[in-house]
């Protein structure tokens, strides 16, 4: 495992920047490794350029598909805070989701949601997971697309239905037949999630091998879209 930990990060060039050191999130703004709004941006750490995840990434997802777990992990190696979505909407609310549910309805909830989403979308660089409804909704979706790198953490149903399994608060999983529920939730969100920037699939392994997945697809999407944007100085 150490050597796993050990080979995160460094190995794909996403080496850890010094805490509160020069900008907000501990990066001084140094020279941009190339042109164009979606740069790696470097930051100076002694004498070596290191690049920093340019935008917030917001993870999106079924219930069950590891994004509070895995975006814990993955805000440490790119030593950004990590925000979970339904725990601030919870605090907001000032009661869990299972009781927002009850007392005013799915559709309060899903409002909530958006406008908490919007503010922490607004609140500067970070990870963060959301409610497996959140990029259903057009708005949200938009304004993760404007200020974020989204994620698709794509499960199969039987890694969901096993995982969801540990937890009896989510309230559309209340039922009968929570993986005829799940199995219909990834029939509708399948392809509007697919609309991510990036598909990471997460399967039954250590986080820290999913993270090392995630990490390595997050650098060659920005070196994509680095190369793609137009330069500032022809
Ligand atoms: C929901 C997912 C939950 C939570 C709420 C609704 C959904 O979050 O936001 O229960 O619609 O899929 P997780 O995906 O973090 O469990």
């Amino acid at each position: 495992m150490a050597n796993v930990r050990q080979s995160i990060g460094s190995t794909l060039g996403f080496q850890r920047r010094a805490r509160r050191r020069g900008g907000r999130h501990g990066a001084r703004p140094g020279a941009r490794a190339a042109a164009g709004d979606e740069t790696l941006v470097t930051a100076t750490r002694g004498e070596a350029a290191v690049p920093v995840c340019p935008k917030s990434i917001v993870l999106v997802g079924l219930m069950g598909a590891g994004k509070s777990c895995i975006g814990r992990k993955l805000a440490r190696e790119l030593n950004l805070p990590f925000v979970d979505a339904d725990e601030e909407v919870e605090k907001a609310a000032g009661c869990s989701i299972e009781d927002i549910f009850e007392l005013y309805g799915e559709k309060a909830f899903r409002d909530g949601e958006e406008r908490v989403i919007a503010r922490l979308l607004d609140s500067g660089l970070q990870v963060l997971a959301t409610g497996g409804g959140a990029f259903m909704n057009s708005r949200t979706r938009e304004r993760i697309k404007a200020t974020g790198i989204s994620i698709w953490l794509r499960a199969e149903l039987d890694v969901l239905v096993r995982r969801t399994r540990r937890r009896a608060d989510r309230p559309l999983l209340k039922n009968d037949d929570p993986r005829a529920t799940l199995e219909r939730l990834m029939k509708e969100r399948y392809p509007v999630y697919a609309e991510a920037d990036i598909i990471v699939d997460s399967k039954d392994e250590e986080v820290d091998i999913t993270v090392t997945r995630i990490l390595k697809d997050l650098k060659s999407w920005l070196g994509r879209v680095t190369a793609a944007a137009p330069s500032e100085n022809p």
